[in-house]
Formats: C-alpha cells, structure tokens, sequence
C-alpha cells in the first residue's frame, strides 16, 4: 500500500459572505483574495456568513500540495467537473484537472481533457444545491467520492461555496462570479461545416455551394490549418489560398460565414514577421534557465506566446487587425493545452516559467498550464473586438478553464466516430454547462475514425440540438458531409438541420437568457424538477432550455418530468424518418418558431409560429427575443423581449402578448398559432398581437 504524505491541518483563515449564499472560506494565512483568472472581479466581502452555514472546506498542506476536503450531504448528486467523460452524475469519479491534447479520449482512459473547471455541483435529496469552486489553476486532482476532494500541486487557495435553493440558483451565482458568456452573433447559433481541411480556397467554394443546392440549412464553413503558410500563424497560401478577402466576399454573398484556425504556436523561423516582432517584443515562454523555449507541433519547432504578459496578450491582439481585415468572421483557437509533439507530458516542461504581470505573479507552468489556453482566448477576443468593434466576435478554442465562457465558445476535441462518444457527448456538454459553459458541442459524427451511414445519420440527428452544432473531421479519406452517406442519410441531415432552424427564434432566446443569468442552454432532465430522484441520473434525454425535452431515437425511454409533455413537430417528413429526436413540449409553455431559412441572414419570423402546449389549467406562456443578431445595438435597447400567453376559454385558446421590453420596434408580421392537444394540432392565424384558435377542427 502506498504511503500517504503527512498532511498538516490549516485552518479557516476567514469566512466571508460574498454574495446571496455565497461564502468565500479563505485558509489562515492568507491575507488578502489572491489574483483570480476564474472570477470576473475580486470578491467584496460583506460581512460575516449565516451562522447555519452547513458546507466548510478542510484545509490540509502536504509535502505535493494543498488538500481541501469537503463534506458531501448524504444522498447529494454530484455534476459539473467541466469536460469529462463518463456519465453525468460524477458520484464516484475522480479526474485530473491538467489540460491535455487527448486525442480519441484515449489517454488516462479520458480522465484527463482539453479544460479544467475546479467546480463542483451539488444537488440534495430536496433539490436544494450547492457548489463548490476551489479557486486555483494549479494541476489538480478532483474526487468526488464520499466526499469531495480536491488535491492541488499548488499553495492553499480560496474555496467558495455557493448554497441555494436549487442547481439553477446555483448556476446564477457561478456566473455572478465568473462571468457569463457574451451574447454570440446569431450567425454561431447556425449549423456549421468543417474538415481538416478544406483546400484549396475552390473547394470551400464547392462546399459551400453544394449546401445551397441541396437546399440543406447552413451558416459556416471552417478554415483549419491548411490554408496556413507551411503552418505559421496569421499566414495564407500563396499557393492554396492566394486571396483570402476574395474567398470571404465570395461566401459572404453565398449566405456564409467564415471561422480561420489560429494556434498558439509560433514556428520558430527567423526572418518570419511574426517570429521576430514577437522576439523584438520579448513575448516567448522562457525554459527554467530563461531561454526561449521551443516545443515541436505542425510547423516544426514553434516559440510559444506568454499569455500571462499583458504586453503578450497585447501584442496577439494587435495580430488580429491584419487577420480580420481579410473577411474573417470568426476565430479557431486549437492546440492551446498546450500541445507539444514528441515528448511525453505532451504539454511543455512544468518549470518552463511565466513572468506574468499586471495581478499575475510570475511562475511556473505548473501554475499557468490549465489558464494558457483561457489567457490566449482573451487576447484573441479582445483582438478581434479591436478590429471590428461593432462586431460580436465569435472565438472556438479547445482549451479552456472555469470563467472561460466569458471568452470563447468550445467543442470537445478529438472524439471518435463511435457510438460511446456519441452518447458521451451528450453528458459531456451537459456537464459544461453545469460548470459555466453554455456554448458546446463535440465534432458531429466523431472527428476520427470512419462513421457508418447509421452512426452519422443518428449523430446529425440529435447533433442538430447541441447549442455548438458542427460538423468535423480528421484528415482522412472519409467525407462526412452531409451528403457523403447517400440520400437517405442526406435527408435526414436535412430535416435535422432544418429543425435547427425553425427553432433558432428559440434558441436566440435561450443564448439571450444564458447570457444574462449563465442558465444553461443545455439541461439535464432533472432540471425540470429537481426534487425528482428518477431524474437526476438521466443523461441520453436532455432539455433545451426549460420547455423543449430532446430524446434521441436511440434512447430508452426517459423518466419524464411530472406534467403534461406533448410531442411536437417541426418539419414534414420527419415522422417517417427513424433517426430523427423526439421533441416534447412541456405543458404550459409557448415555443417561438422560424421559417425554414438556408441561413440566418434570410428573415425567417413572418409568419412566427408559436408553439402552445397548454397546462392542466388551460394555460402556456413564452418569451422570444430578439435583436439586430450582430452588434451592440442591443446594448442601447435596441431590442424586443415579447412575452406571450395562451389561454383556453371553453372550445377557444387565445394568445396574447402580456407584456415586452425594449426599444425594437414591434414588426409587423403574421402570426401562427398551434395548439398541441391529446386530439391533434389545432392552428389559428392572425396579428402578433391577438389570435384565436378553436379547438374544434384538429388539421
Ligand atoms: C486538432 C483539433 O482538435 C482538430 O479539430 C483539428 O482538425 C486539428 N488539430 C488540425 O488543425
């Protein structure tokens, strides 16, 4: 048996209320809250915590570490973690918080991914909740047993505990804390295509074109790293990609959107200008005896930025003024764990060294490896803010860490074309938003490997429900457009996307909400009620928002929430189609729908339609937002929150606005009401304002 290290007892140093049942326990010795990359701002002490206050850390230092234990509540279900494999529930798992290039989730049997989230969700036996965030971004181990512990290779750390009534209460105080996701441009909410890669710049062409013949939905289109200059970043072909700006203006007319990959990694290249400014400027990662350090990844051997200089962060910015100006929309950020080839920690040397700066203390990798890729997402969105700055910018990046939501979205790295990882994604991107994360999704139809037919047709299926719904692929002979498995499958990657679309008003709606109050887009089941124990380790079902429950068709039959669900239909056709999700209403709700658009530049709300699932008192209510989709003019008021009502009065349900906010003007529009019952559809068509539907004729 292995001999533990003698660990030693540090008390709480303080306890402070920082928030509506928020305690920050700080350990005896620390004098002041130390710099946070995981918290939006220093917390403001006020005052002393309740005196009935149940969750404290224990504080213990070890010869490897700081050891922080915490309680679990008997019968407490654990989520959160961040980006993990294995089921939702984490009662039981243990995971190590050290970002790593995991290709296939095969290393470390995938306890170890892209991002580190120090977080923890706690739901009690009475759907109260809790959450603990152990504030360190040093390597860690987490363990959610019996009870929870988190074993840091760092100095002790603050621990803040959240305490609220419920898991979406305690959601809304993780984003008062760290922040919450910027509304994206509506463009990112559209389906979007990717390969490694799509070259020369003819070909995206045929790609993108090849999606408006075929009439299949589609926003974006992907630039990975073959359109780079032998792999030096902010670079293009001279070859493959001689015209740049022409190939956006070229995509733009088509209705599309582009996103262009930049990784960390700068190839270590004398004479090339962004190796050398960035030389001239000092920005490089130095070796534990103050040399550039040098890793190996696609160019060769690259010098890796020093995000944790504001000067560096600076200097990445100004980078993106040139980049953007060629009609880029968006930006990939990949390899940022970061990744080194060749050497076994497949990262770089733990005492490479960080000279930090502004709040930052300088020091070591070991400390800085899980925030490099958060650090580096900032600087990239605050460069893109710079140059376009009546844009929203659109950042993906691999690499992340808790409070990364406030930068960039994520997509869960190299999974494979399996139907493990196909049902994993599901409690994978659950569980990102149960840490602070809205905006997820895996590769659709898996990045390695070859997908069957059936594989990528179930995947499109329920893919088209992420909140991050693209597809993507390794290098590989394989095409996996929708259109590369034969019709069939292509009809149904057509009506799953189609779906998408129809529900976009919705879905804006719910990223609207996430951005506000950080609510999930993604929820798991229990959600809907979380005092429900049949619930809450539900993980192939999941809701979009509160009133829309998905089931993949090749799910078992969930539990379902208590009340009235009602199955709904979005598109012709998809009845017959065996891959195709079943989506349940939830009784009382109103569901804004679309038209059926090719992309989100064609206006698609007139007519809109609502959805109305009444509840056993004959009653629904909704809310659609909505906004210009692009730029701050929402900032200003420059938007429409319409909340609706529906009520049913003998054979008649009438739907009214009840009440709006904001300075957007109310369009006129037609307005299409159908009323979900236990007998059929009934519609009704009238002014946004006020329509009637009888409930006699069902179409
Ligand atoms: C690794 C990323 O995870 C993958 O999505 C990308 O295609 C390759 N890098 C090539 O850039």
């Amino acid at each position: 048996m292995a001999v533990k290290p003698p660990s030693e007892v540090i008390a709480i140093g303080r306890a402070e209320k920082i928030g509506d049942g928020i305690v920050a326990f700080l350990p005896q010795g620390m004098k002041a809250y130390p710099a946070s990359l995981a918290l939006l701002k220093p917390p403001v002490s006020q005052g002393s915590p309740p005196s009935d206050w149940a969750i404290r850390p224990q504080f213990a230092q070890r010869s490897t570490g700081t050891r922080v234990t915490v309680q679990v509540p008997e019968g407490a279900d654990l989520y959160g973690t961040g980006e993990v494999t294995g089921p939702l529930r984490r009662n039981g798992s243990k995971i190590t918080l050290w970002n790593t290039d995991n290709f296939e989730y095969a290393r470390e049997d995938g306890h170890q991914l892209y991002q580190s989230h120090p977080w923890v969700l706690g739901v009690r036996k009475d759907g109260s909740a809790f959450g603990v965030l152990f504030d360190s971004s040093w390597r860690a181990e987490l363990d959610t047993g019996q009870q929870i512990v988190f074993a840091s290779s760092g100095p002790p750390m603050p621990v803040i505990v959240i305490d609220r009534a419920s898991p979406q209460a305690v959601l809304q105080g993780l984003a008062e804390l760290t922040g919450r996701m910027p509304l994206p441009p509506r463009w990112a909410l559209g389906y979007q295509q990717s390969r490694w890669s799509y070259t020369p710049d003819t070909r995206v062409l045929e790609v993108a074109d090849e999606f408006r013949k075929r009439k299949i939905p589609v926003d974006v289109i992907w630039m990975d790293i073959d359109y780079m200059d032998g792999f030096r970043v902010f670079t293009f072909s001279p070859k493959d990609f001689p015209d740049p700006k022409r190939l956006n203006n070229a995509l733009h007319e088509r209705g599309f959107h582009s996103v262009w990959m930049i990784d960390p990694g700068v190839k270590f290249d004398p004479g090339y200008a962004v190796y050398d400014r960035g030389t001239a400027q000092d920005v490089w990662v130095k070796d534990a005896h103050g040399s550039e350090y040098h890793g190996e990844v696609w160019p060769g051997a690259v010098a890796y930025p020093d995000f944790t200089m504001p000067a560096t962060r600076h200097w990445w910015s100004a980078l993106y003024q040139g980049f953007m100006a060629q009609g880029v929309d968006g930006v990939w950020n990949d390899m940022n764990e970061p990744s080194v080839f060749k050497v076994l920690s497949m990262t770089m040397p733990d005492d490479n060294w960080h000279r930090g700066g502004g709040e930052l203390p300088p020091g070591p990798h070991l400390q800085y490896h899980n925030v490099y890729g958060m650090l580096m997402t900032r600087a990239t969105r605050e460069g893109i803010q710079t140059a376009l700055p009546d844009r929203r910018p659109f950042v993906l990046t691999r690499a992340n860490f808790l409070g990364g939501q406030r930068y960039a979205a994520t997509w869960t790295g190299d999974n494979a074309s399996t139907w493990n990882h196909l049902k994993m994604s599901i409690p994978m991107s659950i569980n990102l938003g149960l840490s602070g994360q809205p905006f997820s999704g895996p590769d659709i139809g898996g990045f390695s490997g070859e997908a069957t037919p059936d594989l990528w047709a179930n995947w499109i299926a329920v893919g088209a429900f992420y909140p991050f719904s693209r597809g993507h692929t390794i290098k590989a002979p394989q095409q996996k457009e929708p259109w590369a498995f034969g019709p069939a499958v292509e009809n149904t990657a057509r009506i799953a996307i189609e779906r998408r679309y129809r529900l976009l008003p919705y879905l804006y709606t719910l990223f609207h909400d996430a951005s506000m109050d950080g609510t999930p887009v993604m929820q798991p089941v229990f959600f809907a009620d979380p005092r429900d124990p049949r619930l809450r380790s539900e993980e192939q079902a999941f809701l979009l928002g509160r009133d829309l429950l998905v089931v993949p068709a090749w799910a078992h039959q969930p539990a379902l929430p208590k009340g009235i669900w009602r199955k709904v239909s979005l598109i012709d056709g998809e009845a017959g189609d065996p891959y195709q999700a079943t989506l349940k209403l939830r009784g009382g709700a109103i569901v804004p729908l679309g038209r059926v658009v090719q992309n989100t530049n064609e206006e698609s709300l007139d007519p809109l339609t609502l959805l109305v699932c009444l509840d056993a008192h004959g009653e629904a209510q909704g809310r659609l937002y909505e906004d210009a989709g692009e730029g701050y003019g929402y900032r200003q008021g420059n938007y429409r929150l319409t909340r609706y009502r529906a009520q049913q009065q003998g054979d008649t349900v009438r739907v009214s606005i009840i009440g709006s906010e904001g300075k957007r003007t109310h369009p006129a529009r037609d307005i299409v009401v159908q009323v979900i019952t236990d007998d059929g559809v009934f519609s009704g068509k009238g002014a946004d304002s006020r329509v009637s539907v009888s409930l006699r004729n069902p179409h």
